[in-house]
């Protein structure tokens, strides 16, 4: 959201709380005023700087406010010629005021948090812990995991995308947004539509976006929206799994297999469904198979490996996007689910999406939500919408609307060269391996392009070492078990989309280690 405006110099001079002091209030040098920024308040400051505080009587005729300062002091002034040391103060006083307006202005421009005027000592207390935030911290947006410098602990087991700050920081007004108060209030959005809480612009920029990237089909789809879509995975097991079956419905996914999965699946202990592991070895003909393509943790393109008529299959397809792997073809599985959080890297909006061909379906996942938080934050939503239609807009050249901001192609040139980087501290160190890299005709970019996974599945070739998390671990690297994706220790998942401080740090450090 937008700062609030910031005053213009004028403005600050014309409102009353903010006015630039009068002479009166200006601390002399000996003593006075009680020292330090200008005050806000008609502050009662003697001239004398020592005597109890009274309210400055207010000067007739309209002089100015430095005439004013001697008029208010009660003394006469002597008739004649002005003494010297008066000259000075008179001149050093109109100087100050003069200055004021400008300093305050830089003041304002230098502190792009503090839309008011604040002083020094304003700003120490409001900067200081208040009881359950860190201080300056609670009052500006969070930006996610501290900076890090060379000794730092490097933690790159989650996949936070903070990569693509850098590139939504060079984006001007293109992604901002304003809500004004009185708006998304209702509980409803869209009453006519399956998802009746799903924001039109939001349904509208998902479709143009798969239009403008060509990865999955949407003609003849219900577009859902979800908390994430963590929350559309959830969704989907009640949708799909039978009320009255006998059993629990096998939910399975191909190892290495996204370590949420099972943990999502079995969290509540559903009777409707429950994790059963790798579907290569899985016998029976009622199941849910989660498809996740390009593969989290190891980047493989995957498709089901099981077909029964009961069968029924969930594509997460959040990594099906140019940055990470070649778009080959437009899906149009039954069940597709997307997130801003790999798409664009606006993990913390919580918004994804679901493409479902089936209205029951459709249905049944929407209940899921409306149920479990009564449909989703349409500020978020507006967001994603804001999001996704600057990502289109970069590629609209029919419209006109073509700029210079590609997050795509910005995303792929980060993703080249970190694995670029990676492939090479991996040599140099000896004691790693990764997945050979493989490749694709991009229908998007028009261009065979590699495959170069959000996640690097890095695997520890150190005879002696059978714990890769824990070894890593040890040189100040966090990454996740292999044992966590259903598979061997001996390899870890490492996020690829941390920041380049984070990255580079790790990068040498990996190939430091022997
Ligand atoms: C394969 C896959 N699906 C879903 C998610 C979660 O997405 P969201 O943040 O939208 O809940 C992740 C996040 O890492 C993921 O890797």
């Amino acid at each position: 959201m937008a700062a609030p405006r910031r005053r213009t110099s004028a403005e600050l001079q014309m409102n009353g709380g903010l006015m630039p002091p009068s002479a009166h209030v200006i601390p002399s040098s000996r003593g006075g005023g009680g020292g330090g920024a200008p005050s806000r308040e008609d502050h009662p400051v003697t001239t004398n700087g020592g005597g109890p505080a009274h309210r400055a009587a207010k000067p007739r005729g309209g002089g100015s406010s430095v005439c004013s300062a001697t008029k208010v002091s009660g003394r006469r002034r002597p008739a004649g010629r002005m003494p010297l040391w008066r000259v000075f103060i008179f001149a050093s006083v109109a100087l100050n005021v003069a200055a004021l307006p400008l300093l305050l202005h830089q003041y304002i421009v230098n502190q792009p948090h503090h839309p008011g005027v604040v002083s020094p000592d304003q700003q120490r207390h409001a900067c200081a812990p208040q009881p359950g935030t860190s201080g300056a911290a609670a009052r500006a947006p969070s930006t996610g995991k501290p900076s890090v410098t060379s000794d730092s602990v490097i933690n790159l087991d989650h996949g936070d995308p903070t990569m693509f700050e850098a590139f939504w920081r060079e984006t001007g007004d293109a992604a901002e947004l304003v809500i004004p108060g009185w708006q998304t209030m209702s509980y409803f959005s869209d009453v006519g539509n399956v998802c009746w809480f799903m924001e039109p612009l939001f349904d509208q920029q998902v479709r143009r976006l798969h239009r403008t990237v060509g990865n999955a089909a949407v003609d003849g789809y219900h577009v859902l929206v979800g908390t994430g879509s963590t929350q559309l995975f959830m969704a989907a097991l009640y949708a799909l799994s039978p009320a009255d079956a006998d059993q629990p419905t096998s939910v399975v996914s191909t190892a290495p297999y996204y370590s949420s999965y099972p943990a999502v699946t079995d969290f509540l202990r559903s009777g409707l469904f429950r994790w059963a592991g790798d579907a290569n070895s899985f016998v029976g003909d009622s199941y849910i198979e989660l498809v996740c393509s390009p593969n989290n943790p190891d980047g493989a393109i995957r498709d089901a490996v099981l077909s029964s008529g009961a069968g029924k299959a969930v594509h997460d397809l959040a990594y099906y996007w140019p940055q990470y792997t070649p778009i080959t073809r437009r899906a149009d599985h039954d069940i597709m689910l997307f997130t801003v959080s790999k798409s664009t890297g606006h993990a913390g909006t919580r918004i994804g999406w679901a493409l479902v061909k089936d209205r029951e379906v459709a249905r049944r996942m929407t209940k899921f939500v409306e149920l479990n938080t009564i449909g989703v934050s349409k500020d978020s939503q507006l967001r994603a919408a804001k999001v996704l239609g600057a990502v289109s807009d970069g590629y609209d050249v029919g419209g006109g609307g073509a700029s210079r901001h590609r997050l795509f192609d910005f995303g792929r040139r980060k993703m080249v060269e970190r694995w670029r980087m990676l492939r090479e501290a991996a040599a140099a160190s000896g004691a790693f391996s990764l997945p050979a890299e493989t490749s694709g005709q991009c229908n998007f970019a028009n261009e065979t392009a590699a495959n170069n996974p959000a996640f690097a599945w890095l695997r520890c070739d150190r005879e002696d070492v059978e714990d890769c998390a824990g070894f890593l671990r040890g040189h100040k690297i966090l990454t996740r078990s292999g044992n966590q994706f259903g598979a061997d220790p001996r390899y870890v998942r490492v996020s690829m989309l941390d920041r380049d401080d984070a990255y580079d740090i790790f990068i040498s450090r990996l190939a430091s280690l022997k």
